[in-house]
């Protein structure tokens, strides 16, 4: 048992547990060219061989990674699930209910942030919240919501009609000594625990990596953990596939 082994006081693995890979940085690297490599359809294909559960990426109104013929070669070619990110831009709301994926993920968008900073505020944006969630479950696609881990936006969450929270493991990914580390936990831990209770489906994402990832594996009514930056970073030294596979074995997840 390490130390952050010690802090959740948890050893038993999650039996239920899935990994959702974000390809976006492929599509990252492919822009910094404009060109036509690397594929992150090819990507997105490793990604499924090696055992991941669904693919993640997120359609920015910027279009600085993944763009709109992605998403639908994705929608082809993806075998497990599509999971799609999405502001509440009206185009792009448009446009994910043309794609039809299995789940598509509200979150908080701004132009100038690196990278999706914070979770979305479904108390301020709760109408407009309420409104895509029931025009995407009308055509049949689940709705999960990017949220901290905070009751009274799982409250909201909940009261939106959405069936699934991500929560936002940003802070905990960022925490830089073991007390804040412990502090971000309990809150992940605790929103887990609430949010099950109330019925909704929990997945978080956001930072993880392959130091802080096996102590968020062991909450056991978290259902996916989606992950991206790592893994590609790693496939750089070692291979995509292998770093897929590095990810699920940590995670303890058999294949
Ligand atoms: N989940 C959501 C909702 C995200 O926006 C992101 C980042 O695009 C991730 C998970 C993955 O985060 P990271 O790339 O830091 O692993």
């Amino acid at each position: 048992m390490d130390s952050r082994q010690k802090l959740t006081g948890m050893t038993v693995f999650n039996s239920m547990l899935k990994l959702g890979v974000n390809i976006d940085h492929v599509a990252t690297l492919r822009q910094a060219r404009r060109g036509y490599y690397p594929d992150p359809i090819l990507a997105a294909q490793i990604c499924e061989k090696a055992g991941a559960d669904s693919i993640v990426c997120h359609l920015r109104e910027d279009r600085r990674h993944i763009q709109d013929n992605d998403v639908m070669q994705l929608r082809k070619i993806v075998r497990t699930r599509l999971n799609l990110e999405m502001s509440l831009n009206p185009e792009i709301i448009k446009i994910t209910g043309h794609i039809k994926p299995d789940i598509a993920t509200i979150v908080p968008e701004r132009r100038q942030e690196i990278t999706t900073e914070g979770g979305l505020d479904v108390i301020k944006y709760f109408t407009k919240i309420k409104n895509t969630v029931s025009f995407l479950q009308d055509k049949h696609i689940a709705v999960s919501l990017f949220i901290a881990p905070v009751k009274e936006q799982i409250d909201q969450a909940k009261k939106s009609g959405a069936t699934i929270i991500e929560l936002h493991t940003g802070a905990y990914a960022d925490a830089r000594t073991t007390l804040a580390n412990a502090r971000e936990l309990k809150k992940i831990l605790i929103a887990t625990q609430y949010a099950k209770q109330i019925g909704l489906t929990v997945s978080a994402g956001h930072g993880l990596n392959y130091e802080n990832t096996s102590v968020i594996a062991q909450i056991s009514d978290i259902q996916e953990l989606n992950i991206g930056h790592s893994i590609i970073s790693e496939s750089i030294y070692i291979g995509l596939e292998s770093a897929v596979k590095k990810m699920l074995n940590l995670m303890k997840i058999k294949k």
